[in-house]
């Protein structure tokens, strides 16, 4: 038996997305509104869930407060009101497209998880737009 905890959290951030090797032609047909020179921001919403089994003594497959901490420290304390492009070493050679942010975010907070516990995190850039990733 297998159950799923799942914590939402959500911090604001600006990005830009651009490739230096491409012309600003490219980087505009591409990227558009993102690829704005000034930067813009994103109220980023996040959904983290562990899978796994209950702990027969606890109760829990994992304590929320635990996993809440971890996302705290590892996600919103790195990269709330922050410019991700120019504050967040990972995003200096990186895009900081939705994939590739949750991807990072992913990686940090796998970390912390417990070797036999399923991790995913699905990230939204808008109501509307969001990336999902379970480290396939
Ligand atoms: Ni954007």
């Amino acid at each position: 038996m297998r159950v799923t905890v799942s914590r939402k959290a959500h911090f604001n951030a600006a990005h830009r997305l651009y490739r230096k090797d491409w012309t600003d032609a490219q980087n505009e047909h591409v990227f558009g509104k993102c690829n704005n020179p000034n930067f813009h921001g994103h109220n980023y919403e996040l959904i983290v869930s562990v899978t796994g089994k209950i702990n027969p003594e606890t109760g829990y497959v994992m304590d929320i407060k635990e996993l809440a901490d971890i996302i705290y420290e590892e996600v919103e304390s790195r990269f709330d009101h922050k410019n991700l492009n120019l504050d967040v070493p990972e995003f200096q050679e990186l895009n900081p497209t939705a994939e590739n942010i949750v991807v990072v975010i992913w990686n940090k907070i796998r970390k912390r998880i417990a070797p036999g516990n399923d991790l995913e995190v699905v990230l939204y850039e808008t109501p509307r737009n969001f990336v999902t990733y379970s480290g396939e």
